[in-house]
C-alpha cells in the first residue's frame, strides 16, 4: 500500500436474496440478523467488510404471485423489494449493498457467467421430463416425495416435459469430493457438511438451466428462447453483486466470499450446484457457508402457504410496550438458539430472555454501578486496579470472556459468543454483590470496585454491540466514554484496563424496562 498501511482483510458475508413473493417474515429477519451481526462482529476485527443481501426477483413463482396481484412481474417486485430494504433499516442491518436480480449489472453477469459454462462445454441441450414443485422452484425425483408431495410445502409437484438447457453436474461428483476433502471445515456447523457429502456421494444429475414456458427472467445469451432457471439467475448474484462482468477489480477483490449465510433448506442449491457452477466458469469457489436451521413457529416452519408468520417489525415497534426493542429482538433471536439447530419462536421465550438477559443481568448491572458511582464517587467513574483476589478473578474472567467471544464468532456460533459475554456480566454482579460497595465508605477500596466494574461495562459494551448495537453505544455513552463503539478494535480495545477513569457516570432511564411475561 502506497501510505504504508499495512492491507486489511476482506471479509466478504452474504444473506440468500429472498423471494418477493412474500413480505419479510421473522425467517428472513434471522438468517439476516446472524449476518449483520456477524459483519459488525468483522468491523470490530478491522477488517473490510462487505455485507450483501437482497431479493430474488425472477421466475414462475414470481411471475404467478403477479398475475395473482395483477401486476405487471417487474411492477409487482418492484412494491415489494422496498419492504426488506425498510424491514432490514429498522432491525439496524448494515448491509453495505442490496442486489436485486432485476439490475442490469445483475443480467450482464448472469449472462457472462452462462457463457462461460456453455464455452467449457458443460451446458448441453437435452429433454427434461420430471416433476417440478413450484414454491420450491425446483426439481424432485419420486424419491424425494413425502406422500407424493414436495418434501417441503406438502403440496402436489407437477409433471413437466420440455426441452432444456442441462448444467452437467454429473461431472463434478469427483471435483467436489475432492474441494472439500481440501477444505474441510468450509460448511458450519460441520454436520452439515457431512450431509452435503453424504449427497454429493449418491451420485449427482445435471439440472436443468432453462424454461422455455414463461418469460419472466433473464434470456441465455446464445438462444433467448430460453430463460435462464431462476436458481440460476439467483445464486449469481453473490459473483454479480461484487462486480463479476461489470467491475473486474471490486470482483478480484472481494471474491471469493467468506461466508454464505443460508438456511438448511437451500444448502443443496449452495454447496452442490454453486461450486460446481463456479469450477465450471474458472471461479473459486466461496470459502465458506454457514447453515442456520429453521425457526419455527408452533413446531412449524413459518411460511406463507402454511399462514403462521410473524413479523418482526411489530416486535420491534418502540410504541408498543409489549414490544423488546429492535436490540431485544436482535438478542432473542442470536442467542436463544444455537446456530445450525431448529428454534421455536414463544412469545415467551422472548419475554423471558429480554426480562432475565437484558433487564436483570445486562440493564442491571448498568443501573448498579451507576447509581453507587453517583452515590459514593460524586457521579465521577474511578479507573480499574487490582489489589483484592476478587478484583484479579474479576480480571481474570474478563479476559476469558474476551479470548472465548473471539473463538465463537470464528466459528460463526453468535449464542455461544453471547454467553461467554454474559458470562461476564453475572460475575460482575457477583462481584459487586461480594464487595458490596454500596454498603462502604467512599474511599479507595469502593473506588476499585466500581473502577473494575466499569471496565467491565466498556467490554461488555464492545463485545455485546454486534448483537445490540444500539445499547452497547448507549451503554458506552453512559460511562462517559467519548466516540463510537463501533469504531472500537478487538483485541486492540479488548485488553484490561483501559477504562480511563475521570469520566461522567451516568445512569438515565433502565435500557430495557422489564415487561410483564
Ligand atoms: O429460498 N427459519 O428465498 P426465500 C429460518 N430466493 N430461516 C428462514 C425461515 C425460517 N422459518 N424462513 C426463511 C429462497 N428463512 C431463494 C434463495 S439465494 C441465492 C436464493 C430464511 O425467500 C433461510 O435463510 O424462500 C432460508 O434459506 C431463506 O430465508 C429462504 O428465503
Ligand atoms: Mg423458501
Amino acid at each position: 500500500m502506497t501510505d504504508g498501511s499495512p492491507a486489511r482483510p476482506g471479509f466478504y458475508a452474504t444473506t440468500p436474496i429472498y423471494y418477493v413473493n412474500a413480505k419479510p417474515h421473522l425467517g428472513h429477519a434471522y438468517t439476516t440478523i446472524v449476518g449483520d451481526a456477524l459483519a459488525r462482529w468483522h468491523r470490530l476485527l478491522g477488517d473490510d467488510v462487505h455485507f450483501l443481501t437482497g431479493t430474488d426477483e425472477h421466475g414462475l413463482k414470481i411471475q404467478q404471485a403477479a398475475d395473482a396481484a395483477g401486476l405487471a412481474p417487474q411492477q409487482f417486485a418492484d412494491s415489494i423489494a422496498p419492504l426488506f430494504a425498510d424491514a432490514w433499516q429498522r432491525l439496524d442491518i448494515t448491509n453495505d449493498d442490496f442486489i436485486r436480480t432485476t439490475e442490469q449489472r445483475h443480467r450482464i453477469g448472469v449472462q457472462k457467467l452462462l457463457q462461460a459454462c456453455y464455452d467449457n462445454g458443460d451446458i448441453e441441450l437435452d429433454t427434461y421430463r420430471g416433476l417440478y414443485c413450484v414454491a420450491c422452484e425446483a426439481y424432485y425425483v419420486e424419491d424425494d416425495l413425502t406422500d407424493g408431495n414436495c418434501p417441503i410445502h406438502k403440496r402436489p409437484v407437477e409433471q413437466v416435459e420440455e426441452e432444456n438447457y442441462f448444467f452437467r453436474l454429473s461431472r463434478y461428483g469427483d471435483r467436489l469430493l475432492k474441494w472439500y476433502a481440501d477444505h474441510p471445515g468450509a460448511i458450519v456447523p460441520d454436520y452439515r457438511m457431512n450431509e452435503v457429502i453424504g449427497f454429493i456421494k449418491q451420485g449427482l444429475l445435471d439440472f436443468s438451466i432453462s424454461r422455455t414456458s414463461f418469460s419472466w427472467g433473464i434470456p441465455l445469451p446464445w438462444d433467448d428462447k430460453h430463460i435462464t432457471y431462476v436458481w440460476f439467475d439467483a445464486l449469481a448474484n453473490y459473483i454479480t453483486a461484487v462486480g463479476y462482468g461489470t467491475n473486474g477489480d471490486q470482483f478480484a477483490r472481494r471474491w471469493p466470499v467468506d461466508y454464505h449465510l443460508i438456511g438448511k433448506d437451500i444448502i443443496r442449491f449452495h454447496c452442490v450446484y454453486w461450486p460446481a457452477m463456479l469450477m465450471s466458469a474458472g471461479i473459486e469457489p466461496p470459502k465458506g457457508w454457514a447453515v442456520g436451521g429453521w425457526l419455527l413457529v408452533g413446531g412449524e416452519k413459518m411460511s406463507k402457504t402454511t399462514g403462521n408468520v410473524v413479523n418482526p417489525l411489530d416486535l420491534v415497534d418502540e410504541s408498543n410496550p409489549e414490544g423488546v426493542g429492535v436490540d431485544g429482538f436482535r438478542y432473542y433471536v442470536l442467542a436463544e438458539t444455537p446456530y445450525g439447530a431448529d428454534g421455536d419462536f414463544t412469545y415467551e421465550g422472548l419475554i423471558g430472555r429480554y426480562n432475565t438477559d437484558l433487564a436483570n443481568n445486562f440493564g442491571n448491572l448498568l443501573s448498579r454501578v451507576a447509581t453507587v458511582v453517583g452515590k459514593k464517587c460524586n457521579g465521577v467513574g474511578p479507573a480499574p486496579s487490582i489489589t483484592t483476589d476478587s478484583a484479579r478473578e474479576l480480571a481474570n474472567a474478563a479476559s476469558t470472556a474476551v479470548t472465548e467471544t473471539i473463538e465463537r464468532w470464528r466459528d460463526v456460533q453468535p449464542s455461544r459468543a453471547l454467553e461467554a459475554t454474559w458470562q461476564l456480566i453475572r460475575a460482575t454482579n457477583a462481584y459487586l454483590e461480594t464487595n458490596e460497595p454500596w454498603k462502604s465508605e467512599p474511599g479507595p477500596a469502593v473506588d476499585e470496585v466500581m473502577g473494575n466494574a466499569l471496565e467491565v461495562l466498556r467490554l461488555v459494551a464492545i463485545l455485546a454491540s454486534p448483537a445490540v448495537p444500539r445499547t452497547a453505544q448507549a451503554v458506552w455513552e453512559r460511562i462517559g466514554l467519548p466516540g463510537r463503539v463501533a469504531d472500537q478494535r478487538v483485541p486492540r480495545d479488548t485488553v484490561w484496563g483501559n477504562y480511563p477513569g475521570g469520566l461522567t457516570v451516568v445512569k438515565g432511564d433502565p435500557l430495557f424496562p422489564r415487561r410483564q411475561a
